[in-house]
């Protein structure tokens, strides 16, 4: 039997306050940890899988009803990774975009989000996406609006293409934790996707992990509706 194609992985990186407190750390400390998994988990994609794109939940619309001072940590944190990540995406041939309402962040944080996209716009092995201020509603929402206003009609073709994701199927869904919900990640894109859910906190999960569950997506069988 030939094994399922993993050309778009999306990742839910849920459980780092959890992990953090835990250890008896502050939740931000967490957050720190799960910026090293993203690195290591997109590299090891560059590196070592067939894939063409990876898509990080890293911020959703929900995530500004949390207490002021982590939201603030989480936007400096970005700011930070973005500029020093510069160079693992230049040698790793990796292609930085953010999707996502972008316009609620700081003009200097929109503007280091539209420096590294530019920087990085020629890279070829990979494109990391960085779901930011996403809402899988809002982006249909959007991406319908769109579509309106050019004159179009709504059909999945015109729609699909007016999203922000610039491909319009999910093969694999990860969420850490043990959380099993979607959480208004990718809602189109995930329609046929399929699903794995790990107990394992994000800053815990590895390459090692990864693999495992790349394999058993491997030997599933997808039916896409057919039989
Ligand atoms: C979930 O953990 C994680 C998030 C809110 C988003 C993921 C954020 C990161 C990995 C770090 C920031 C990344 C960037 C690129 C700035 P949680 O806080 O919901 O954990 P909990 O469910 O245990 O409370």
């Amino acid at each position: 039997m030939k094994s399922n194609s993993l050309k778009n992985l999306a990742i839910i990186m849920d459980g780092n306050g959890r992990w953090a407190q835990q250890r008896g750390l502050r939740r931000t400390k967490g957050h720190e940890a799960g910026i090293e998994v993203i690195r290591d988990i997109t590299t090891y994609c560059a590196n070592h899988t067939e894939m063409e794109s990876v898509t990080f939940y890293a911020f959703s619309t929900e995530n500004w009803k949390r207490p002021k001072l982590e939201v603030e940590f989480l936007m400096k944190l970005l700011d930070r990774y973005l500029k020093k990540e510069l160079i693992t995406y230049e040698l790793e041939n990796i292609r930085f975009i953010a999707i996502g309402d972008l316009e609620k962040f700081s003009a200097k944080l929109q503007e280091t989000i539209a420096i590294t996209a530019e920087k990085t716009k020629n890279n070829t092995k990979l494109t990391q996406v960085l779901a930011l201020n996403y809402g899988g509603r809002d982006e249909i929402i959007r991406a319908a609006n769109r579509v309106v206003k050019q004159g179009e009609a709504i059909t999945e073709a015109s729609l699909g293409l007016a999203l922000d994701t610039p491909y319009q199927d999910i093969d694999l869904l990860i969420r850490t934790s043990g959380e099993q919900r979607l959480s208004n990640y990718l809602l189109w894109q995930l329609s046929y996707s399929e699903l794995a859910f790990t107990p394992t906190f994000w800053p815990d999960f590895n390459t090692l992990e990864l693999q495992q569950i790349i394999d058993d997506f491997k030997n599933r069988k997808r039916r896409f509706g057919g039989i």
